[in-house]
């Protein structure tokens, strides 16, 4: 079922749990990210970066896809496609091609343009039915060419954008996208706490899922944060299976070289991931 990404987030947040973002990247990433969800009775959102859409032939063919597959394999947890750190012109072109949510990622922008162009969508995706995810603050690090500072949000700001009326905010806390350095002194759970004082009961949005600690993840969890992006651990993971079927000389033994034998290793490696995120932000069982 494609849905907005609203009513399972207000459930997760009133429940005291987070749904998981996955960013896709091909046929295999969705259906793995499709199978596990369905498998474990979870809500799931499929995040979309510009890079990747670009990749995958544009929103339009990635939205046709999603929506072919959600019936082909009867998946029937709720799923939402989501435009992950969308520009401005991005936003509109995913409303047209068939998501049922984006981000917006003004945050480069001053606040003042931020709002106004948060504002404006807010009215669009509330005539869509879509949900909206808004930034403030920025995400550390670099996300398929989407570079951040890392700057930890204002409180005040996050009241400001959540006021507007977005479905969920996504607020910088010291999280970073990619692999974590070794000397990251962690989430300012300092930040995360002034920032839920302010804008209630709106959901929070995690970003740089990958590599967080589990304890750190429960503690962002207990204080409203509802939706974690996962997209490098994927990748990653992916990868290491990739690579250990090669070196182990699989794809030269009989037709492992054939494309489903020869990504079957790195499929299952995105479930396992996926399985085990779902089980740590507690989503699973609550489709
Ligand atoms: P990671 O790649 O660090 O998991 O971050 C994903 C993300 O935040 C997508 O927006």
């Amino acid at each position: 079922m494609l849905v907005s990404a609203k009513e399972m987030l207000t459930k997760a947040k009133e429940g005291h749990y987070a749904v998981g973002q996955f960013n896709i990247n091909n046929l295999e990433w969705t259906k793995a990210v499709l199978q596990t969800a369905e498998e474990l009775k979870s809500p799931v959102i499929l995040g979309v970066s510009e890079g990747a859409a670009k990749y995958m032939c544009g929103y339009t063919t990635v939205a046709n896809m999603v929506k072919a597959m959600i019936n082909e394999l009867g998946i029937t947890v709720p799923v939402a496609l989501h435009l992950d750190h969308g520009t401005y012109e991005a936003c509109y072109k995913c409303i047209d091609a068939g998501f049922s949510s984006i981000m917006f990622d003004g945050s480069h922008y001053p606040i003042a343009e931020n709002v106004a162009k948060t504002q404006e969508l807010v009215k669009v995706c509330a005539e869509k039915g879509m949900s909206l995810e808004a930034e403030v603050g920025s995400i550390g690090g670099e996300e398929d060419g989407v570079v951040g500072m890392g700057e930890c949000a204002d409180p005040n700001e996050c009241k400001m954008v959540a006021d507007l009326g977005v479905t969920m905010l996504a607020a910088g806390i010291g999280n970073i996208h990619g692999k974590y350095p070794e000397n990251w002194p962690g989430l300012s759970f300092e930040t995360l706490e002034a920032i839920s004082e302010k804008v209630g009961k709106m959901p929070l949005v995690l970003h740089g899922g990958t590599g967080i600690p589990a304890d750190m993840i429960k503690k962002a969890i207990s204080l409203g944060v509802s939706k974690i992006n996962v997209n490098t651990e994927c990748q990653l993971a992916f990868a290491a299976a990739t690579r250990a079927y090669v070196e182990a000389g699989k794809d030269l033994q009989g037709k492992g070289f054939d494309p489903r034998k020869l990504l079957a290793p790195g499929v299952d490696a995105i479930k396992a991931t996926v399985k085990e995120k779902m089980e740590l932000f507690g989503s699973v069982g609550k489709a």
